[in-house]
């Protein structure tokens, strides 16, 4: 760098730079880098010099007038006599508005003059300052702060520019005539050579690199702590590797009528291709269009005629409870054996999509199937398992589902946000298990609840486009921290 050679150079010869600014005219140099480099040198202790900060100040009109007629409190203290007085109404009728004005409160206040209703001097002789250093500025030399306060505050200057530069530029304690250059790496040439060598301190205090390595989204580490809870609570995970299911075992198994609005194509997302499903257990099928239409099991169905037609229609799964009547199904084929069952994974509802929706999210789903299982049950697993999560202040609503009967929404308390509804729960019906072949004593108690709410409280994301979809930001996805919940309750 020139400037640098340039001042170290300059410095082996001679005592100091006196000013920067004059320095880089000099030796035709930028100002801005040579301040630049004296900056840099200064940390490093090579050379000592001062800031030196200069403003530079234009008249205003008034300012102008005055620098060029005089001050107002000049010509007020003239136009008072010598001896004796003067009454304010002569001074006025003799002088010019603005001196009147202006000079009739300068002057008292600079002790020139004695007012009341005859004016008369105090002092025989004054100097017009104003005047002079409003001159001053005009031929652009410095004035002290002072001064300069003074004038801003009558509106008589105007700042135009600020400079900086320094001035006394020394020789510093580590000064050399060239920058000395360290070694930083321990390589294995700068290890031979380390006699010659100065090497860099460590700086313990210098943060890491970041280190680049793939990164969990957010929903990943939640859904792991999920899995983890239903593992240890000895749940079995159900397959649920296809997002496309036939509308039989997305509702017709699960006794929703084929009128429901869930299945409206509003709320539904229908495949054109492949438009229907290929096959389907025809006895099952059967014993479902016979629930639906005339009822049995102590049930008295809907009245309505099913159709297969309906039944056969593909659909992106609006729930993963799909999966869960398959799984009952399968389970009904052979002796019967108590089950837990769970699963995570992604469900798709023809939403609105807002800052808490989005046409598709995930599921989280849990069931048991046993004997003679009750709804205190469900409570009791519920609270097990929402305790586990680290909430464990749990209240449950009434609600309705076509294939759950008591059905409960779940509500948990949140310190900052307060009753939070956290999923849907219930007892599937009879109208559900029985065409399938489960026996007669068998229950099952099932939950589903979304994972994108709670990783929405856990990592405080207000509009759910941040956590899912093309909006994401890949930084926030690496910073987001660790997900430990259901500590606390631990
Ligand atoms: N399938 C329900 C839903 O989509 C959740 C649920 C699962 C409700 C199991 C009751 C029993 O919200």
């Amino acid at each position: 760098m020139a400037e640098e050679e340039a001042i170290l150079g300059f410095l082996q010869n001679n005592d100091e730079i006196p000013h920067s600014g004059q320095f880089a005219v000099e030796h035709e140099l930028d100002h801005e880098e040579v301040k630049n480099v004296i900056k840099s040198l200064q940390a490093f202790r090579y050379i000592e010099a001062k800031l030196i900060k200069r403003e530079f100040y234009d008249l205003t009109d008034e300012g102008k007038k005055y620098a060029a007629e005089g001050s107002p409190e000049f010509h007020f203290f003239s136009a008072v006599p010598e001896e004796g007085t003067i009454s304010m109404d002569d001074l006025k009728r003799m002088l010019d508005p603005w001196v009147f004005n202006v000079g009739s409160k300068q002057a008292p206040k600079k002790k020139w003059v004695a007012m009341g209703q005859q004016v008369s001097r105090t002092v025989e002789h004054v100097e017009d300052k104003v005047k002079e250093m409003l001159l001053q500025i005009q031929q652009g030399l410095e004035l002290d702060e002072e001064s300069l306060k003074s004038l801003k505050t009558r509106r008589l200057i105007i700042l135009t520019e600020k400079w900086t530069g320094y001035s006394e530029v020394k020789k510093g304690p580590n000064y050399a005539p060239k920058r000395r250059s360290f070694a930083t790496d321990l390589t294995r040439e700068n290890l031979q050579n380390w006699e010659e060598l100065e090497f860099k301190e460590y700086n313990f205090n210098a943060k890491g690199q970041p280190v680049d390595a793939g990164h969990l989204h957010p929903l990943l580490k939640v859904r792991k702590q999920f899995k983890d809870i239903f593992c240890q609570m000895g749940f079995e995970e159900m397959p649920t590797n296809n997002f496309v299911e036939s509308s039989f075992w997305n509702f017709d198994a699960l006794f929703q009528p084929q009128q429901h609005p869930a299945r409206d194509s509003h709320d539904t997302f229908f495949l054109k291709a492949p438009l229907t499903t290929r096959e389907l257990p025809e006895d099952y099928v059967a014993r479902v269009k016979q629930v639906h239409e005339s009822g049995g099991y102590g049930s008295r169905g809907y009245n309505y005629e099913w159709k297969r037609e309906e039944a056969n229609k593909n659909l992106l799964r609006t729930h993963t409870t799909a999966v869960s009547s398959r799984m009952l199904y399968a389970l009904a084929k052979g002796p019967f054996t108590p089950k837990k069952y769970f699963s995570i994974d992604r469900v798709f509802r023809n939403e609105a999509v807002d800052r808490t929706h989005l046409a598709e999210f995930h599921q989280i789903e849990g069931l048991i199937c046993d004997r003679g299982l009750t709804l205190g049950d469900l409570i009791g697993v519920l609270q097990e398992f929402f305790s586990r999560l680290g909430m464990s202040k749990l209240r449950f609503k009434p609600a309705y589902n076509p294939y759950t009967e008591p059905s409960m929404e779940i509500f948990s308390y949140h310190d900052k946000i307060g009753w939070l509804e956290i999923g849907n729960s219930g007892m599937f019906r009879p109208e559900m298990l029985q065409p399938m072949g489960l026996p007669e004593d068998v229950r099952v108690i099932a939950w589903g609840l979304s994972l994108e709410r709670p990783t929405m409280i856990l990592y405080e994301t207000e509009n759910i486009r941040e956590l899912f979809g093309h909006k994401v930001n890949l930084a926030t996805i690496k910073q987001s921290r660790i997900c430990r919940i259901g500590i606390e309750a631990a």
